[in-house]
């Protein structure tokens, strides 16, 4: 069966229909990979507006994959693209979105109060069996799941930008997840498309734990005057056989998604110097050069 169609792996797993929270760049892209792969999805954001963008950028990553998958054979895109994008719906009323839900898959902003919200205001309104989930990439899932009655149906499932392309996801278990929900996930991982791998509750997980410090002393170099940006990225590139040097991927990740999950940790973790944030990406931060989504971050676009 060709990739990224609906497949039997799909049909037969547990968790078939899943409810995305927030619509931004990772819930899209996560919608749109579980639909891609069958799954019945109800995206849910605070406004019509956001949901349409979302629908937007849905469509036009589609359009790449479908170009990718079939080169020759335009039809077959374009069924690819018209099947995926109508198992994907939409919702702003989170209660009832959660209605028919296997899973419930948080990617809102990085705030601990939101996050606390949100699960609370669907634990008693989502079936029993519904196992609830959030892709943070900077705070705890046990501090997340500290609201929640079922934190034997709690996990982190922590995706890759580009979603479409990343093949990674990460499963992340807190000591109260039950080896029936880890399974699910496990097999729902799979459905997907994706390599599945296990981590403990660990600020970071593991690609972020790994990848943030590396990253942070990419940017101390530049700081210190040691290297430029560029010729630190042809380095990671040509060296260490990165697609993307460490001043690109913070500017193609955004430099305030770094900077918020550094403050996060050294908050968390103060005396770490490890998880210390940047001045100058702090500087850029305020100045709203976040980098590529905003046209200029270390590098201009
Ligand atoms: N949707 C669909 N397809 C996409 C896409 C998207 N959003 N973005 C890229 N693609 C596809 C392109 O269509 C292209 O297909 P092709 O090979 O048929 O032409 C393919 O991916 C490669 O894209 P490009 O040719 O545009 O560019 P690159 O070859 O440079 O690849 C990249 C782009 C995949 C982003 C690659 O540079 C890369 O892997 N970079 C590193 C990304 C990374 O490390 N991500 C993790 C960040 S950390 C994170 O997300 C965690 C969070 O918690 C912060």
């Amino acid at each position: 069966l060709a990739r990224g169609f609906a497949s039997s792996a799909a049909a037969a797993a547990a968790i078939k229909h899943v409810t995305i929270v927030g619509g931004g760049l990772m819930g899209s892209g996560i919608a749109q990979v579980s639909a891609q792969h069958g799954n019945q999805v109800t995206l849910v954001d605070v406004s019509e507006d956001v949901l349409k963008k979302s629908r937007q950028n849905i469509e036009t990553s589609l359009k790449r994959v479908a170009k990718k998958m079939f080169k020759d054979d335009t039809a077959k895109g374009e069924q690819l693209i018209s099947e995926t994008l109508s198992r994907i719906q939409t919702n702003v009323d989170l209660k009832s979105a959660v209605q028919k839900a296997d899973l419930v898959l948080e990617a809102v902003v990085e705030k601990i109060e939101v996050k606390h919200e949100l699960f609370s205001l669907i634990d008693n309104v989502a079936p029993e069996s519904t196992i609830f989930a959030s892709n943070t990439s900077s705070l705890l899932i046990g501090d997340i799941a500290s609201v929640s009655t079922r934190k034997d149906r709690f996990a982190g499932l922590h995706f890759f930008n580009p979603v479409p392309v990343m093949k990674l996801l990460e499963v992340v278990r807190i000591p109260e997840t039950s080896d029936d929900t880890y399974n699910k996930l496990i097999e729902w991982g799979a459905a997907i498309g994706k390599t599945t791998v296990t981590c403990k509750d660990t600020p970071g997980f593991i690609v972020n734990r790994l990848l943030i410090p590396y990253s942070s002393e990419a940017i101390r170099m530049l700081e210190r005057g040691d290297a430029t940006a560029r010729d630190i990225d042809t380095a990671m590139k040509l060296g260490a056989g990165y697609p993307m040097g460490p001043i690109e991927l913070a500017d193609y990740t955004g430099l305030d998604t770094g900077h918020y999950i550094r403050q996060a940790w050294a908050k968390k973790f103060p005396g770490n110097p490890l998880f210390e944030p940047s001045k100058l990406v702090e500087k850029l931060v305020s100045e709203g050069k976040l980098g590529r989504k905003t046209g200029e971050g270390f590098y201009k676009y």
